[in-house]
């Protein structure tokens, strides 16, 4: 058997499966937009990695902050502070909005919103947190308790006192209200629940200000600033949860940036590593003052870690010295120009929508009923894979079928008009195969 049969075997016998299919080859390489498989097969990666390759895969300036860091220091003790943990603390704090500043700097997005949700526990003296619905903020205990849109059963019991407030998407109103534009119902209405239901004891709402993973849904205008004044009102901590929209993908530093909102705590993760493992949560002097004088922990093996850190400057000084910001603000543009097209073709493209380079597009059976069509977004991806793109389905059963659309802010007019290429094919031909009813 030639090697990559033997390692498709291993990968088929030798490995616990954790969620979702899996693609069915080995993958060898992956460069830029594009990865490579055992078979020689090129394929555009538009789902960036897993949402974290925004300068890239293998961006040469990340290549060599791995290697120059690797020569220096790779690890630490914990209570000793790198060249490049101070460094990158300095430029993360030079970047967010104000009062933001202090950085505690950690492994993945579900560490940084634990770190997050602690704080704020610490910070008010109560445990009680409200999520979204459709919300994704990790799979450890307190951030996978507060995410809705991951899969919560067989575990037994959350941590307590978790609330939901019904997501604002306008597209499938939770609460059967509203049809072309949210007017903030779901969130006057949540609210009243968490009320009614509240021990007094609350601690914080996190919110990812553009929900992804329950399919790119914006939030209406003036949304988050209801939001913080709620939180303030109730004398609850706000915490963002920017781990797909910081650093670029919108087309701005920070979904905070853009929406004119500052949360009292802000988490970053996926698009600072460029693919290592980084993250952050990112507080103002005030709040991790009080932390500390109440005895803040969080001593991991990897806080304050030198070779991720060297990796997170180097994304960002890629990302100012790219201009991938502006970036993606153009090439969303474009981006969403061809997804518009299709739309105009496709009645099975009930909606495009997102911001920047983090876009979803909603099929649906037809426009009226906006009934989801999973079946065609199964098959339509699958198609997709085939002729060379990868992207990324989003399919709860009530909650619609979802491709979500977000390649490396590096991205070129070329690469997405390949990729527009290949779902007009991919989407003509499921189609046209379902009307004959033929194929899976
Ligand atoms: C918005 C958001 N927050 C947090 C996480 C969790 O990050 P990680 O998988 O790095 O723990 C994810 C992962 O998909 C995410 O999309």
């Amino acid at each position: 058997m030639p090697p990559s049969n033997d390692l498709k075997v291993a990968m088929d016998e030798c490995l616990v499966r954790y969620g979702g299919d899996l693609y069915p080859e080995i993958v060898v390489a992956a460069k830029g937009a594009w990865v490579r498989d055992s078979a020689g097969r090129e394929i555009l990666d538009f789902t960036s990695g897993q949402m974290c390759a925004t300068v890239g895969h293998s961006h040469p300036a990340v290549v060599a902050a791995i290697k120059e860091s690797a020569e220096q220091a790779i690890h630490l003790f914990s209570g000793m502070i790198p060249e490049s943990v101070a460094r990158l603390a300095r430029k993360i704090a030079d970047l967010v909005p104000r009062p933001l500043k202090r950085s505690l700097l950690v492994s993945t997005g579900s560490e940084s919103n634990e770190a997050a949700l602690k704080m704020a526990k610490l910070i008010t003296g109560g445990f009680e947190v409200v999520g979204l619905g459709g919300s994704w903020h990790g799979v450890t205990s307190a951030a996978g308790a507060a995410s809705f849109a991951s899969d919560r059963r067989g575990y037994g019991p959350t941590v307590p006192g978790v609330f939901a407030l019904p997501e604002p998407n306008a597209y499938r109103c939770p609460i059967e209200h509203c049809r072309e534009r949210c007017d903030m119902t779901c969130l006057k209405v949540g609210l009243q629940l968490f009320d009614m239901q509240t021990s007094g004891a609350r601690a914080a709402l996190i919110a990812e200000p553009v929900l992804s993973a329950g399919g790119v849904i914006v939030p209406p205008p003036g949304y988050f600033e209801t939001v913080r004044e709620a939180c303030r009102a109730r004398g609850m901590l706000l915490i963002f949860d920017e781990a797909q929209t910081a650093f670029g993908r919108l087309g701005a530093p920070f979904a905070a940036t853009k929406l004119g909102v500052v949360p009292d705590i802000m988490t970053v993760s996926k698009t600072l590593g460029g693919g290592i493992p980084l993250a952050a949560a990112i507080t103002s002097d005030e709040i991790e003052q009080t932390a500390h004088e109440r005895g803040f922990a969080h001593y991991t093996s990897h806080v304050s870690d030198p070779l991720p850190a060297a990796v997170g400057l180097a994304v960002i000084e890629t990302i100012e010295r790219e201009s991938l910001v502006e970036r993606a603000g153009e090439l969303g543009a474009y981006l969403r120009a061809g997804l518009l097209d299709l739309q105009q073709r496709y009645e099975a493209i009930g909606e495009v929508r997102g911001e920047g380079l983090l876009l979803g597009v909603e099929l649906v059976k037809d426009r009226e009923s906006r009934e989801p069509h999973h079946e065609l977004g199964a098959r339509t991806t699958r198609r997709c894979l085939e002729l060379g793109l990868s992207m990324n389905i989003r399919r709860r059963p009530e909650r619609g079928s979802v491709w979500r659309i977000a390649p490396p802010l590096t991205v070129t007019r070329e690469e997405i008009d390949t990729a527009l290429q290949i779902l007009d094919r991919a989407l003509g031909e499921t189609l046209d195969e379902m009307a004959r009813g033929s194929g899976a």
